[in-house]
């Protein structure tokens, strides 16, 4: 019988179960969502509850919105302004990122289309942005972390490039991606689809080295979601067509900011564990319909 009773050695510290509370209630880590437009704050708030949740925006009016009302329910915020295509901006969000605690999560919505800036704009920004944050935040993503890129079906929609070009926008140094020579031959709204097909590619050429600190790193491309990026585009030139391109498509309506977190926060979840390098299309069968031939994509 005498093995029923516990030695009073045996019994814990109460100072230890605290900190050991406190240790595994730190424990889920810093979660960073750069961008927090439509899609940004609707994956903070799926990702957020009870973390640190890092917001970052180029935009301080917005952000400041965005983190008083994220604040007023209840999640721990910090807000921190950053310009996704400046090495300097994007290495100064990394380490303020990783000063709150291991930075367990990134998801990179920030973004410009093609009705929002010019072709020189979003290269600089969807192309070279996200090479910078895959490369700075590949330094600091904890062991067990996970990161979402969000790229675009326009990056599916592109016309196929060839492998070199195809390599060019994988591997070439971030700080030397402007000066690629075939960037020039998409001087319209076609920057925008080049820019998500790199950001794909370049998710893709960065898994590896996420995988040697043990973190995984996803794309994923979503068809037209009613944010105010997707709106403006809806009231744009290139409205018309893409209202032809839900109706044909096999869920017929527009995509919801919630539609995309679910699928980001099952990327970054434990479901997905064998899955890094790819690209997750959430488009309500855009694309299908496109290369079926029911539609001819708009761009
Ligand atoms: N909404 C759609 O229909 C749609 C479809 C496919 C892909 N996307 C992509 O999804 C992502 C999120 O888009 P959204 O619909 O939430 O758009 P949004 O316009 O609501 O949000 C984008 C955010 O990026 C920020 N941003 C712009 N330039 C920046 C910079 N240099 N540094 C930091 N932040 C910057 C903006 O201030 C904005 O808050 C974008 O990459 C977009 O290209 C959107």
């Amino acid at each position: 019988m005498a093995e029923l009773f516990f030695e009073a050695d045996d019994l814990l510290d109460p100072k230890t179960v605290r900190q050991e509370v406190k240790e595994a209630r730190m424990s889920p880590g810093v979660v960073v969502v750069i961008g927090v437009g439509g899609m940004g704050q609707s994956i903070a708030r799926r990702q957020g509850a009870g973390r640190k949740v890092v917001l970052a925006d180029f935009d301080e009016d917005l952000l400041s919105t965005a983190a008083e009302a994220l604040r007023g329910e209840g999640y721990d915020v910090a807000p921190h302004h950053v310009d996704v295509s400046s090495r300097t901006s994007v290495t100064a969000l990394a380490e303020a990122a990783a000063s709150l605690g291991p930075v367990a999560e990134i998801v990179h919505t920030a973004g410009l289309s093609p009705v929002q800036a010019p072709p020189a704009a979003i290269l600089a920004v969807d192309l070279v942005g996200v090479a910078l944050v895959l490369e700075v935040f590949g330094g600091v993503v904890a062991p067990g972390g996970a990161g979402v890129v969000i790229a675009s079906m326009a990056g599916h929609g592109l016309a196929p490039l060839d492998p070199e070009q195809e390599r060019a926008l994988a591997l070439t140094p971030a700080d030397e991606l402007l000066d690629l020579a075939f960037l020039d031959r998409y001087p319209g709204p076609g920057s925008y689809g080049l820019a998500k097909r790199g950001n794909q590619l370049r998710v893709q050429a960065a898994s590896a080295e996420w995988g040697d600190r043990g973190a995984r790193i996803n794309s994923l491309s979503p068809g037209i979601i009613s944010t105010p990026m997707g709106q403006q585009e809806l009231a744009g030139e290139s409205g018309a067509g893409m209202r032809a391109m839900i109706d044909a498509s096999a869920v017929k309506r527009l995509g919801t900011p919630a539609d995309i977190a679910d699928a980001v926060a099952f990327l970054l979840g434990p479901a997905a564990s064998f899955i890094s390098g790819t690209d997750l299309l959430v488009d309500g069968g855009v694309i299908a319909a496109a290369r079926s031939g029911r539609v001819n994509p708009t761009r």
